[in-house]
């Protein structure tokens, strides 16, 4: 048969036709790869060449959960911009921030393909797409995370760290204490307050809320959900299969959400939190929707528990693992305070050492360890000084910028020092250290993080002399990454000092 013959379109196709689909499968992924790997125009940046020719490898390692730490390896290998896909870039480099981040007007957009739309297609803060909703949503939402609005949420964070130090006080008392659940009830219970005016008494019964559980569980299959997003026809797969298998779940979760945020907007005092002022604006044109405030109140619940509860962890495990350390913060709290009531949002921004443990800690263990992708606009754009084609994904890896010894020396040391002005430490680029983002879309509740893990950690360290235990002496080593940590317990154990 002469090859012409078999390229005719005939129905149903031949033997001869179908036994050649394999071969051309292989011939068109072969070209294809041959062309990213050396010819497109992303192929004069350093990275490995099976991560240029396809986008596979890096998934296979957002799946695992592994991918941070792969980046880090990359980024020692091939410097601090690194081809990680056919059109992604991965920089580790600090001016990179506000070339990706920071550019207003445009901005460089978020990946539309990361994420499925909400089922409603109304998107709250968080993951908007559009740049003029966001704004318009962060307007309305930033009253609520001023210096004067958290100073009137004193009254209500102070009753959940007391509830804490109580709460760990009983239950040191049965053995060691797995901190790593309690920073999470503790501050699951401040953003539910806070966003709902009502605890979800996760300190009170000892135990995560079922309603928070399942979305920290479902956190794997958003995963799952972002790579088939990206891979058409996949993606037409989860949109038109995702909505009927997962129904159930669905309508659970958005009756729960509709039901608290109903609870909330009955509420007739002005509460000093997140809804007061966009409360006053709802349905108006500069307002939001109530759609809009509870797809909020989910984004806020996510974003403002799991990473004030991972930062606290990571701290108190770096501090247990370095006693001289924990002994001079530890002396820092005991000898600044006359008593426990004297640690509060203000007294303790006096504490020098406590705050360059936590930058410290932000640096080791960034809390939000995935990557943040950016998508370049239609003319390209420059970033960290070199052009970058239109259309490709940008996005600085934290662990991977936090981790090289060009930007901070001795990287993997736990050196609260190199923040106070250390001179062995003085060529750090202090500057690259970024946990909370840059630019229009960083983190809202950045004053709030800090107050909680400010005095969170000077409340425990005056109340507790605190011992790792045997099985959580590698706590840190290989925690898998799903969007979120998949922290393991951190068991230690607590003795109560007296000091009043
Ligand atoms: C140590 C604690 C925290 C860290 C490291 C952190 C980090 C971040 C980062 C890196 C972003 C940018 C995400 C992006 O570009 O997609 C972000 C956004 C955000 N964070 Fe935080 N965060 C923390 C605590 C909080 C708290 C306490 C809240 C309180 C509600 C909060 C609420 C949010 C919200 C709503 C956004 C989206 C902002 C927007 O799109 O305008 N975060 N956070």
């Amino acid at each position: 048969m002469a090859t012409s013959e078999l390229f005719l379109l005939s129905w149903p196709p031949s033997r001869d036709q179908i036994r050649l689909i394999p071969l051309l499968a292989v011939l068109y992924i072969l070209t294809r790869s041959i062309y990213h790997v050396y010819f497109d125009a992303l192929s004069a940046y350093p990275g490995p060449k099976s991560w240029a020719a396809s986008d596979l490898p890096r998934t296979s390692h957002l799946l695992k959960g592994d991918l941070p730490y792969k980046l880090i390896e990359l980024h020692k290998k091939y410097g601090p911009v690194v081809r990680i896909g056919r059109r992604f870039l991965s920089y580790s480099t600090p001016d990179a921030w506000n070339d990706i981040y920071a550019k207003v007007r445009p901005e460089l957009s978020r990946d539309p393909k990361a994420f499925s739309p909400p089922p409603n297609g109304v998107y709250g803060l968080g993951v908007n797409p559009s740049d003029t909703d966001h704004s318009r949503l962060r307007r309305n939402f930033s009253h609520g995370f001023t210096d004067k609005a958290l100073r009137g949420q004193e009254p209500i964070l102070t009753r959940y760290f007391d509830s804490l130090i109580l709460k760990l006080k009983e239950h040191c008392a049965n053995g060691p204490v797995d901190l790593s659940k309690f920073f999470n009830f503790v501050t699951v219970d401040i953003i539910g307050d806070l966003t709902f005016g009502q605890s979800f008494d996760c300190l009170e019964n000892s135990a995560l809320h079922s309603w928070v559980q399942n979305m920290f569980d479902f956190l794997k299959g958003f995963v799952i959900i972002g790579v088939c997003m990206s891979n058409p026809p996949l993606d037409s797969l989860v949109l038109s299969l995702g909505s009927k298998l997962f129904a159930k779940q669905e309508e659970v979760h958005r009756g729960f959400v509709r039901e608290r945020v109903a609870k909330r907007l009955q509420m007739k005092d002005t509460r000093p939190d997140f809804i007061t002022y966009a409360q006053s604006h709802l349905d108006t044109s500069a307002g939001i929707s109530v759609e809009e405030l509870e797809e909020t109140c989910v984004s806020f619940t996510l974003a403002g528990s799991e990473t004030t509860a991972s930062l606290l962890t990571g701290a108190v495990y770096h501090l247990l693992k370095n006693p001289a350390i924990l002994e001079r913060l530890s002396k820092e709290i005991r000898t600044t305070f006359s008593t426990e009531d004297n640690i509060n949002m203000t007294s303790v921004t006096s504490l020098k050492y406590e705050h360059a443990v936590i930058e410290e800690s932000l640096r080791i263990f960034p809390p939000v360890a995935n990557q943040l992708p950016r998508i370049t606009g239609p003319e390209g754009n420059v970033i960290a000084g070199r052009f970058v084609p239109p259309r490709t994904l940008v996005s600085i890896s934290q662990k991977a910028c936090y981790s090289s010894a060009e930007n901070f020396r001795d990287p993997d040391k736990f050196a609260p020092e190199r923040w106070l002005g250390d001179e062995y430490y003085k060529d750090d680029r202090k500057k690259a250290l970024q946990a909370f983002s840059v630019g229009p879309r960083n983190c809202i509740g950045v004053n709030l993080a800090y107050v909680e893990m400010r005095v969170i950690l000077a409340r425990l360290l005056w109340n507790f002399d605190m011992k790792l235990c045997e099985e959580s002496k590698d706590w840190s080593d290989g925690t898998k990454v799903f969007m979120i940590y998949q922290r393991k317990p951190l068991m230690v154990e607590l003795t109560p000092v007296a000091m009043d």
